[in-house]
């Protein structure tokens, strides 16, 4: 267990998608593993009018159809689950948040403690400025001597510079920082985390980190799922604000960005934010030759989805940064829904040896080339160029690489992370401020010129739309 004081975890958004795929099964493998506070209490909050026995009849089905493994009895998962609360509400009702205040209560009463409070919005972010005042003006964030409230909020963190900025803005007047938890769960990825030590615990990998031995990076997220139940938040948000303003390029800001002074949370945050802050802007003037976007044929069919709908579902974009370490290196980031095969990678492409020996094409060099796997395998895999076994000299490529974790049912499930942290309150990979705001200001210009670029259309299953912007190889 956890040794921190009573706790109770409250999810607003508790019957949603995200609670029902990624939040309730994390919890219970932390209940399983004793991982979550010796008093803690879960709630969830929603707008179904269902008592708490209905509850965890919702969630015990939600764990049986979502939950990848099946390592859990009945009787953990039964035990899990009647320990959850519930509360019937809706965000825009203030009244909601007096009755979650008495919930709240009732557990304290009944065990005689003033708990910590964490709040995860597990809700499309529009409804985050009206959740954020209400919860304060309630007073059920108000925190008492040693005690600690946590606001934990999911991406995309606003939908454009403006908008985050004007969200950043009310927090910073609701909250301290140390108590605001802005998630990117792909930080708290095992193979994610990997990347740190893989660049700096390695000479082998440190000297070469640059343009001067790194022909290309390539981050790929594509996945076989479509848009499914979330047709209509995703709807409104599309590939480029769900997953590329956030993960891609949080990926691309770790290969790039420069050793961190410590392991202090403090430190490993100002490298990534220093990272987002340097991506190049995209040449709005030469944009249909950087980026592209395109959209399933299938998506209209879904009858959340308008059929006039230009929410892309697949996008290509080609920048760099802008310093000296990395200039003229492209970084390509690929993101779809609905294609063939999930693959979540990044290669890193390093250049042809130059001088010496293998200096020409002579020997069939096929070059060298690190593959960071984050998905349906966390891997790492270096190509090598080695010498073909037999008569003359000739090369081929031979692979060194090794799995960070089993799978996303091991330790490694990154929402057990992510809750995990945020319950002991270390924020490393949860992102600042300023790594928000520059991945904003680098994604705001594309959407703002959306418009003037086709949509390309692909079919469910496919893979991928024929246009590209990736250079070949790549
Ligand atoms: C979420 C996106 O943040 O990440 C989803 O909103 C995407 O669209 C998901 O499917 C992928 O996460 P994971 O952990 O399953 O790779």
């Amino acid at each position: 267990m956890i040794d921190t004081e009573a706790t109770q975890i409250i999810i607003l958004g508790g019957t949603g998608d995200l609670s029902r795929r990624k939040l309730l099964p994390a919890l219970l493998d932390l209940h399983v593993k004793g991982m979550l506070p010796v008093t803690c209490n879960i709630i969830g909050l929603a707008r179904s009018q269902w008592s708490r026995e209905e509850y965890a009849e919702y969630v015990k089905t939600a764990i049986e159809t979502n939950h990848s493994s099946h390592a859990h009895t009945q009787a953990q998962v039964d035990a899990f689950c009647n320990t959850l609360n519930y509360v019937c509400g809706s965000f825009d009702d203030v009244d909601s948040y007096l009755r979650l205040g008495k919930a709240i209560d009732v557990f304290d009463t009944k065990e005689k403690t003033r708990s910590n409070r964490l709040f995860y919005l597990a809700v499309p972010p529009k409804y985050y400025e009206q959740i954020f005042s209400d919860l304060q003006r309630s007073g059920v964030t108000n925190e008492e001597p040693k005690t600690w409230t946590h606001i934990l909020v999911e991406k995309p963190f606003g939908s454009n510079l403006k908008t985050a900025q004007k969200l950043d803005r009310q927090l910073a007047e609701l909250f301290r920082e140390d108590q605001i938890f802005r998630i990117d769960h792909y930080l708290a990825k095992e193979a994610v985390q990997n990347i740190l030590s893989f660049r700096f615990a390695n000479t082998l990998m440190r000297a070469p980190w640059d343009k001067n031995s790194i022909a290309s990076v390539h981050v790929k997220m594509l996945e076989t799922i479509d848009v499914g139940s979330r047709a209509s938040f995703y709807n409104e948000i599309g590939a480029l604000r769900d997953v590329g303003q956030n993960h891609l390029l949080q990926l691309m800001a770790l290969i790039a960005m420069k050793e961190p002074a410590s392991f202090k949370p403090e430190d490993i945050r100002r490298a990534r934010a220093n990272a987002l802050k340097a991506i190049k802007p995209i040449d709005i003037k030469n944009i249909q030759n950087v980026v592209m976007r395109a959209q399933y044929e299938e998506y209209r069919e879904n009858e959340s989805i308008p059929n006039d709908s230009q929410t892309e579902t697949y996008f290509e974009l080609h920048t760099e940064f802008d310093t000296p370490e990395w200039a003229g290196v492209p970084f390509y980031v690929q993101s779809g829904k609905a294609v063939a095969s999930s693959e979540v990678s990044i290669t890193i492409k390093l250049k042809d040896v130059a001088t010496g020996l293998f200096d020409t094409k002579s020997c069939l060099s096929v070059g060298n080339e690190i593959k960071l796997t984050i998905s349906p395998e966390q891997t790492m895999e270096i190509s090598l160029n080695a010498k073909s076994p037999g008569l003359g000299y000739q090369l081929e490529t031979r692979k060194l690489s090794f799995t960070c974790a089993k799978n996303e049912t091991e330790l490694d499930n990154s929402y057990e992370k992510v809750l995990y942290d945020s319950i002991i309150g270390d924020q490393t990979l949860f992102t600042q401020t300023e790594e928000v705001l520059s991945a904003w200001k680098f994604i705001t210009p594309i959407l703002e010129h959306w418009h003037t670029i086709a949509l390309y259309s692909y079919k469910k299953g496919s893979q991928g739309p024929t246009e590209t912007i990736l250079k070949h190889g790549n």
